[in-house]
């Protein structure tokens, strides 16, 4: 929901503060700040502002500014508009400290410690930097324990005190803190997007922990009083990973490497042909001992689970659920040790889906993750993982993160059936030799992008645009009226074909348009009387499809052929195609693809 970053070290900090600001814009992006330490101590000097951590530069760029030690932070707003006085950092007497998560009981709080006169802002962070300044005596780690018994809620501080001059304190409870040392100082931040370039090794900060850095040390004390060594990770993707790398858009580049990111996680999960996941130790016993699966996911990765449902469901035999996480523990879950609950999640900090594993975990279910993340929380919750390496996704539109876990799920399927006996080894490896044809089938619709360029001008002004599908194509649809949704701002619908006539029919009108998506030979008759009956209604239809389906539906249709690879797999290619349309229409209509309205990158709030 925010990014955070931290420094201290010879490095001008103003600086490392703002590039690490922009890696981690994704985040959150409606305002921005810094506090920059004096080596003589008292009190930092804040610059903030409403808007991007560009006009944030242009804030600090008049001052030369020496600093070495400083925190930053960049906004998704939760209590408070979008203002300067609402940006992080706020400072409260000895205090000054950035936050992201939320503080459920931040009115109790200000009541009980008299803060409500002296505030600037309607935040909860101004309010938690309050009670911490209420509890600072001198000493950070007593006052750091003390404010946190008192905060409800969810958090990750990173916190100066102004006679600690080059010292950054943090702790954190579900919102997450990376930290490393680097050869110029040490740092912290909300992820490693931000730290890429100064190490290649970092931690993730325990929670209920409180961190101490200055200039060479990091220390990690518990909330008994006990330090505790940092368990380092290593930072497994190339620094370009993080960078534009010549795109107009982070979007652009992250589709453009969906086949290799794809090709690459098929070949490091088999061996002999088959699919294996012992690198990251997770046991066919999983897979064997469950009765029924469980997915727990939000937004493009609940769509996954969609599509991996189909496949599961087809070759496993066994009952398959896809609940949303936010609605899962709220609607009595039938969860218990025979289910095996998979939560899948590009950042793995998505607090939905945390809770929702936290729950079925409690109820008895044995938990597999499917992330992108590495260290996670959902990764650190869970009782196996499965990594997509799919590398940083910078765009909020998940695109190769989003594929990654349906080739994931794929495989994972093919495991499954394997392990359960659904298949033989042979058909586990011809099922996997034709998974491994779809990298292929990607980079064909990825040099179609100038015909789907040409249908995203056929529907740029549209009101209102309906996506239809069958069985697997349904859950793609889904997706593919995400991605519009939230790049374009054009209302999109998703709807199971055949259920179009039982209402929504109602709305096709003249040239209204429909996106039909027909992958799936069995279903392809229904699918096409679907479609003649909202052509048959003036609809305007715009055909993703194999191209058989393609040619015989070309009057008053346009169409993008899609590569013809096994059906469970055609989702891939046609989600590629879908992506495409809605990174061109919101290209096309001047947006900022990467940083949609009202929207951050990873959800840490209920
Ligand atoms: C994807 O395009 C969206 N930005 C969003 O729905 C996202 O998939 C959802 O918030 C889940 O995020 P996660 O995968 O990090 O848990």
């Amino acid at each position: 929901m925010c990014g955070i970053i931290g420094y201290t070290g010879k490095r001008k900090v103003r600086d490392v503060l703002l590039d690490g600001l922009e890696l981690l814009e994704y985040r959150g992006y409606d305002s921005a700040g810094v506090a920059l330490v004096d080596e003589k101590g008292g009190e930092p000097s804040v610059y903030k502002c409403a808007g991007r951590v560009a006009d944030l530069r242009k804030v600090c760029q008049e001052k030369e500014l020496a600093q070495t030690c400083g925190i930053g932070h960049t906004r998704w707003a939760t209590h408070g508009g979008v203002c300067d006085e609402n940006a992080h950092p706020h400072r409260f007497g000895q205090v000054t400290l950035v936050h992201n998560g939320i503080i459920e009981n931040y009115e109790e709080l200000a009541a009980k410690y008299h803060l409500t006169e002296k505030l600037h802002s309607q935040t909860d962070s101004e309010i938690a930097a309050g009670v911490f300044d209420w509890f600072y005596k001198g000493d950070p780690y007593d006052c750091i324990k003390q404010t946190v018994s008192e905060l409800k809620g969810t958090f990750a501080f990173v916190i100066l005190f102004a006679d600690k001059p080059d010292k950054i304190y943090s702790v954190r409870n579900v919102s997450p803190i990376v930290a490393a040392k680097t050869p110029e100082g040490t740092m912290l931040a909300s992820d490693v997007t931000a730290i890429g370039r100064y190490t290649k090794k970092y931690f993730v900060v325990p929670e209920y922990h409180v961190l101490e850095i200055d200039k060479e040390n990091i220390t990690l004390t518990d909330f008994n009083g006990k330090q505790t060594e940092p368990e380092y990770l290593d930072i497994d993707f190339a620094l370009n990973m993080s960078e534009k790398g010549g795109f107009p858009f982070y979007m652009e580049k992250e589709m453009a490497e969906q086949p290799k990111v794809i090709a690459d996680m098929l070949e490091e999960k088999t061996k002999d042909g088959l699919p294996d996941f012992s690198k990251e130790g997770v046991p066919d016993e999983l897979f064997t001992d469950c009765e029924n699966v469980c997915v727990v996911a939000c937004g493009s990765a609940m769509h996954a689970g969609l599509a991996g449902q189909s496949m599961m469901k087809k070759f496993l035999h066994i009952p398959v659920t896809v609940e949303l996480a936010s609605e899962f523990m709220y609607n009595d879950p039938v969860v218990d040790e025979k289910t095996l609950v998979i939560a899948v999640s590009q950042s793995g900090e998505t607090i939905d889906t945390l809770e929702a594993l936290k729950y079925a975990k409690k109820h008895g279910a044995k938990s597999l993750a499917v992330i992108n993340v590495k260290g996670s929380s959902i990764a650190r919750e869970s009782g196996a993982v499965l990594y997509t390496n799919a590398g940083p996704e910078i765009a909020v539109a998940s695109t190769k993160a989003y594929t990654s876990q349906l080739a994931l799920f794929c495989l994972l399927t093919a495991r499954m059936a394997y392990a359960r006996g659904n298949f033989t080894a042979d058909e586990t490896r011809a099922f996997v030799q034709d998974l491994k044809k779809v990298p292929t089938a990607m980079e064909q619709v990825l040099a179609g992008k100038d015909r789907i360029h040409h249908i995203a001008g056929r529907i740029i002004e549209a009101k209102d645009i309906f996506m239809i599908g069958r069985g697997m194509d349904y859950s793609i649809a889904m997706e593919g009226s995400l991605k519009l949704k939230e790049v374009s701002y054009i209302h999109s619908e998703a709807y199971a074909s055949g259920e179009l006539k039982h209402g929504p029919l109602a709305l096709i009108t003249e040239h209204t348009p429909v996106v039909a998506v027909a992958t799936q030979g069995r279903l392809l008759s229904k699918e096409i009387s679907n479609i003649r009956e909202v052509k048959s209604r003036g609809a305007d239809v715009v055909l993703f499809a194999k191209q058989s389906v393609i040619a015989e539906e070309k009057e008053g249709c346009f169409g993008f052929a899609l590569p013809d690879v096994r059906d469970e797999f055609m989702c891939l290619p046609a989600a590629a195609a879908l992506q495409l349309l809605a990174y061109y229409v919101s290209s096309d209509k001047g947006f900022d693809v990467d940083k949609p309205r009202n929207l951050a990158k990873v959800v840490t709030v209920e």
